[in-house]
């Protein structure tokens, strides 16, 4: 009775509570899933080992528990050859339990995958605290939202523009480090179309639990529309005074199409995001709120952040209402 409550605790702290799926233990594609019979396996050797060894313990102080009017010193040992070799025999084998399925996943998902030639590359580079992502193959760079085709392997070169960040999706696969100035490559499948939710896992600083991303798995016609409407020519605000506020101010690090910058995330079609700098989610509080508040004071939302605020920025407060508008018009049809 006094379990219960504990193990409804303990699957509720497992369970992703967040409003995405965040959760290894409900895989949505097969690296996920190797990953996850992987940590079954471990976690059951691990099991086995607790319960052996705390039934020999318990065993052991009940039947050699000094008792009552016993004074005499019990045989002394020194040494056993059968015993060291039984215990040092039996971790060697769980050892290779664990870890020959684990070299065999590891080198082999990379392996089968990187013999894929269809495979659509992407360049993660991690900021403090954004994510780039660049398709190489198609000369497209977006930022925050990663979109993939269910159809295909996605190839992922991983680098870190700073310091040291980690990729994950935990339904999907991963994680694994992006250092500056090495690549590392992962490979990874999304099969059912969705919304999955990826973190940074490398402390990284003081906004490194809100670096978030989303990579959204969609339909291989839909993702060929995305590309297509990525790569069409900028939409430009309409207004020409707000046209030129827009580049001067916002286009010497971010860019949107072909226009701007290379430093500060790209935000062409910005308005069909699912989040604002990754947190500010646009189903419960507009695009364009959620682009205003956080072009006003970026640092309220993710502490160290680059961006300057609004009045840093010489922009006035009806400047910021235009672009905001403009941006969460700025939508994609895919
Ligand atoms: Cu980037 Cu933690």
């Amino acid at each position: 009775k006094r379990l219960l409550p504990l193990l409804t605790g303990l699957v509720l702290l497992l369970s992703a509570c967040g409003r995405e799926d965040l959760s290894t233990l409900n895989p949505q594609g097969p690296v996920a899933e190797k990953q996850l019979d992987l940590m079954k396996l471990s976690i059951g050797i691990m099991a086995l080992v607790v319960v052996v060894v705390f039934a020999i313990c318990i065993y052991v102080l009940i039947r050699f528990r000094r008792r009552s009017g016993d004074k005499s010193i019990p045989k002394q040992v020194e040494g056993n050859h059968t015993l060291e070799i039984i215990w040092t025999v039996i971790p060697l084998v769980l050892l290779l339990i664990l870890g020959v399925p684990t070299i065999k996943d590891v080198f082999g998902l990379a392996k089968d995958y990187s013999k894929d030639k269809n495979a659509v590359q992407v360049r993660v580079t991690a900021h403090q605290y954004w994510w780039e992502f660049e398709y190489t193959g198609y000369g497209i760079k977006t930022a925050q939202e990663l979109v993939v085709p269910t159809d295909k392997t996605i190839s992922f070169e991983l680098v870190g523009a700073d310091v040291k960040h980690s990729f994950w999706i935990p339904a999907i696969g991963g994680k694994m480090d992006t250092n500056p100035g090495v690549t590392n490559r992962m490979y990874l499948e999304f099969p059912k179309e969705g919304v999955f939710r990826g973190k940074c896992a490398e402390l990284c600083g003081p906004s490194h639990a809100l670096m978030d991303f989303k990579a959204k798995a969609v339909s291989p016609a839909s993702f060929d529309r995305w590309v297509a409407a990525m790569k069409a020519p900028a939409v430009m605000p309409a207004d020409a005074e707000i046209a030129e506020k827009f580049t001067s101010q916002c286009l010497t690090c971010h860019a949107v199409g072909e226009n701007g910058g290379n430093s500060a995330p790209n935000l062409t079609g910005v308005g069909s995001r699912q989040t604002i700098g990754g947190i500010l989610y646009n189903d419960t509080t507009s695009v364009e709120k959620n682009i205003h508040d956080w072009v006003t004071d970026p640092q309220k939302y993710k502490s160290g952040a680059m961006m300057p605020k609004a009045v840093e920025n010489d922009l006035t407060q009806e400047q910021v209402s235009a672009i905001a508008k403009y941006l969460a018009e700025y939508k994609l049809d895919y």
